[in-house]
C-alpha cells in the first residue's frame, strides 16, 4: 500500500498572457519504507513538486493522498496538519539555526509542534543517537562539518515522528563522502523494521540516485520511471558501455 499517491497533479504559474505550466499531470507514488531519487533538469519542476506535496503551496488540479489526508488544491493554511505532523523537510544548506545547539535545534523543532521541553530534550537525544551524533549534542553549527550538519537537519526532520521526508538536494553542499554517508542514513532510516519512513530526495547526483530503491526522471511536466542511463540522457539501445 501506498504512503504518498500523487495523482494527475497540473501546477503552472503566472497570468494567462504570460503562463509556464510546470507540471502537466504528475502520477507517482511512494511506499512506506521506500528511498526514491527524483531527479530532472534544473527548472523542470521538482522543487515544486515537493512543496505541493509539503503542504507549502496548492496545485491546479490533481491530488496528493498522505496516509489519510487528500490535499493538493487546498491552501497551505487548510494543511497545517500535514506540516506539522506528516512531512518533515531536509534542505540544501541545512537550516540550522546558528547559535543553538545540535540538541536544541531538534528540540526546538518539537517544542514548536507542542511537545513539552523536557519530552522534547528528551526526543531530541534519541533523534540524533538514530544520526549518530549524541556525542556532538552540545555543539553549535559552527563547530560542527557539513556533513554533520545535515545529519542534525536529518535529526530535527525525524524527530517528531513524521512518516514522509522530503529532502530538496540535501547532499547539494556536500563533499562525496558526506554526501555518501547521507544516503546511507535515509537507507537505514527507510530500511528500518520497527518504524521505517520514506524519503523522496531530490538530488543531481546520478551516482547518489542509483542508490536509492528507485529512481523517478521529470521532464516536460511528468514523471517517468527511470533508470541510470536516461538520467544521464543515454537513449535506450544506445551504445553498451
Ligand atoms: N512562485 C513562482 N512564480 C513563478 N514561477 C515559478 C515560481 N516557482 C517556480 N517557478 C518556475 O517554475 C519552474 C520550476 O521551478 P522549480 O524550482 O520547481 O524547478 P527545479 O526542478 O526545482 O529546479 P532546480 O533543479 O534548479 O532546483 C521554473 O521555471 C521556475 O522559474
Ligand atoms: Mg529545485
Amino acid at each position: 500500500m501506498s504512503l504518498l499517491q500523487v495523482t494527475d497533479l497540473e501546477k503552472g504559474f503566472g497570468s494567462v498572457l504570460n503562463r509556464l505550466e510546470v507540471l502537466k499531470g504528475i502520477n507517482m507514488n511512494l511506499k512506506r519504507g521506500e528511498l526514491v531519487a527524483l531527479m530532472g533538469p534544473s527548472g523542470c519542476g521538482k522543487s515544486t513538486l515537493l512543496n505541493i506535496i509539503g503542504g507549502l503551496l496548492p496545485a491546479d488540479s490533481g491530488e496528493i493522498d498522505l496516509e489519510s489526508r487528500k490535499y493538493g488544491l487546498k491552501n497551505p493554511s487548510a494543511v497545517v496538519d500535514v506540516r506539522r505532523t506528516m512531512v518533515g523537510w531536509i534542505f540544501q544548506d541545512f537550516h540550522l539555526l546558528d547559535h543553538l545547539s545540535a540538541l536544541d535545534n531538534v528540540a526546538l523543532a518539537l517544542e514548536i509542534s507542542g511537545v513539552p521541553s523536557k519530552e522534547a530534550d528528551k526526543r531530541a537525544l534519541a533523534a540524533l543517537e538514530r544520526v549518530n551524533l549524541s556525542d556532538r549534542a552540545d555543539h553549535i553549527p559552527d563547530q560542527l562539518s557539513g556533513g554533520q550538519q545535515q545529519r542534525v537537519a536529518i535529526a530535527r526532520a525525524i524527530a517528531g515522528n513524521r512518516p514522509l521526508l522530503l529532502a530538496d538536494e540535501p547532499t547539494g553542499n556536500l563533499d562525496i563522502a558526506s554526501g555518501a554517508e547521507v544516503l546511507q542514513l535515509f537507507k537505514e532510516l527507510c530500511h528500518d523494521e520497527e518504524n521505517p519512513i520514506s524519503i523522496l530526495m531530490v538530488t543531481h547526483d546520478p551516482d547518489l540516485a542509483s542508490k536509492a530503491d528507485r529512481m523517478l526522471l521529470m521532464r516536460e511536466g511528468k514523471v517517468a520511471a527511470s533508470d541510470i542511463r536516461s538520467a544521464w540522457g543515454i537513449e535506450a539501445g544506445g551504445e553498451e558501455e
